[in-house]
């Protein structure tokens, strides 16, 4: 049998004929099709006496995407290590999601996986792996991902800079004999001793004097709290999160960078500046410059005064209704902690059986990814998590899918994140829409904690 154009048209239309499809949702003729490799890389930071530093990496520098645009990526892995990819905060389909192990399986070395998704929001996101992260992060297996405002935003020039914090040997090559180390993991995640910016020592980026900046932030390390300091140089709050605020906050203090965590700043370059701008990290010593803005040259000024909001994404709204669902998250273990017991594989073991099984710390007493979500939702329904931080450590604490609100007084009413740090001791109620159905994890990401049992996830029908 043949069919003509016409008859085929009339089968699709009735349904008949289904388009081929993976794992999900349907095959978009104007998706944009990409490749992207998982591959080693040689870093020459200590060109041109050391040997070059052996790292994982994605095959480009940042990825970008368009807001309402469909891809396809497709992703190839050449490491000696299964991986997977996750878009960290997108709101994309959970089969999309690149948790191996809840929502695909690793992607096999020298296999393939191809990603379909549309970003629904613009903003500052990153893309890094979600499979044996604590080594694959600190490998280098990640990526800064834009999408970028169907109109372009009001600045001169853009600017992204992604920050790490490597731990390397005495033969300058990563340290990969403590990946795992229990103590690391007991306590504040794995630090390092390399700071980069862009995966470079004290990058230049250019400017002009008299323009304005957006810049984009974006901690890449494992476990370290950044807190980023940019002298003298007048600075507003655009987004967190990629999602931009809905009045621009003046920064007049050093900003708080948690692992995974994203800022979008302002930046208006002084007319008179010349010379190098440091962008520094605060130390209990004297502070680190991490990259430095290079002033070459003078603009006519063409911003100033505060800047107008960014175009607001299209969240679920937050009311002030009653949540369908509170539920609380007691968060326990670690060093200096009270952790005496916790269920692993649904079985109570104590703590020293628990380290035996690398886990030292627990959500609501269940150390490790548990057979039961914490909660399930519909789609639509709003749900309040008691997020409690009952440790002595502090947590950057993600949700995947979804963002939310927290109602800490450090953050202006009403910003969206899908990342949080919380102090020791500190306690938040969450609030978000239940979207996308699906598996959906909430973790800390410093990233060691997860592994060693800081992970938990919700349901959505
Ligand atoms: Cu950025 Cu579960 O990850
Ligand atoms: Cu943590």
């Amino acid at each position: 049998m043949t069919l003509s154009r016409r008859d085929f048209l009339w089968l699709t239309a009735a349904g008949l004929v289904a388009a081929p499809t993976l794992a999900n949702g349907s095959i978009k003729p104007d998706a944009r099709r990409l490749n992207l490799v998982l591959q080693p890389e040689q870093r020459h930071w200590f060109a041109p006496l050391g040997e070059p530093v052996a790292l994982w990496s994605f095959d480009r520098d940042v990825l970008r995407l368009r807001q309402g645009e469909a891809v396809e990526i497709e992703v190839e892995n050449r490491l000696p290590n299964p991986s997977s990819v996750h878009w960290h905060g997108l709101r994309i389909d959970n089969a999309m999601d690149g948790v191996s192990g809840l929502t695909q399986d690793p992607i096999p070395p020298g296999g393939r996986f191809l990603y379909r998704f549309t970003p629904q929001d613009a903003g500052t996101f990153w893309a890094h792996s979600h499979h044996q992260t604590y080594e694959q992060l600190a490998r280098g297996l990640y990526m800064p991902l834009i999408v970028e405002e169907q109109q372009p935003a009001d600045v001169d020039r853009e600017l992204t800079l992604a920050l790490d914090d490597w731990r390397l040997n005495e033969a300058r090559q990563l340290d990969t004999h403590s990946l795992g180390d229990m103590h690391d993991w007991a306590h504040g995640g794995r630090t390092g001793n390399l700071l980069t910016a862009n995966r470079q020592l004290k990058p230049q980026l250019q400017v002009r004097a008299g323009e304005r900046v957006r810049l984009r932030l974006l901690n890449a390390a494992n476990a370290r709290i950044m807190l980023v300091n940019l002298p003298n140089l007048p600075c507003w709050i655009w987004a967190k999160d990629g999602q931009p605020l809905a009045v621009p906050e003046v920064l007049t203090t050093s900003l708080i960078l948690a692992p995974a965590e994203r800022y979008d700043l302002v930046l208006d370059i002084p007319d008179e500046a010349t010379g190098v701008l440091p962008i520094q990290l605060e130390s209990d010593q004297a502070p680190v410059d991490l990259a430095y803005l290079r002033v070459d040259d003078r603009a006519e000024r063409r911003f100033s005064g505060v800047p107008n909001a960014l175009p607001a994404n299209h969240l679920p709204v937050i009311g002030a209704e009653k949540p369908a669902h509170r539920v609380q998250l007691d968060m326990t273990g670690g060093a200096m902690g009270s952790l005496r017991q916790a269920v692993y594989q649904g079985e109570t073991l104590g703590v020293r059986e628990l380290v035996q099984r690398k886990q030292i710390w627990a959500f609501n007493g269940v150390a490790n990814l548990p057979d039961q979500p914490l909660l399930e939702a519909r789609s639509g329904e709003l749900i309040e998590i008691e997020l409690l931080n009952n440790t002595r450590w502090p947590h950057s604490m993600h949700l995947h899918g979804h963002h939310f609100q927290a109602d800490l007084a450090r953050y202006a009413k009403g910003i969206w994140h899908d990342t949080l740090v919380m102090a020791a001791g500190e306690g938040t109620r969450i609030r978000f829409r239940a979207d996308k159905p699906g598996s959906w994890l909430l973790h800390c990401h410093m990233i060691e904690h997860q592994a060693a049992g800081m992970v938990s996830w919700i349901r959505v029908l």
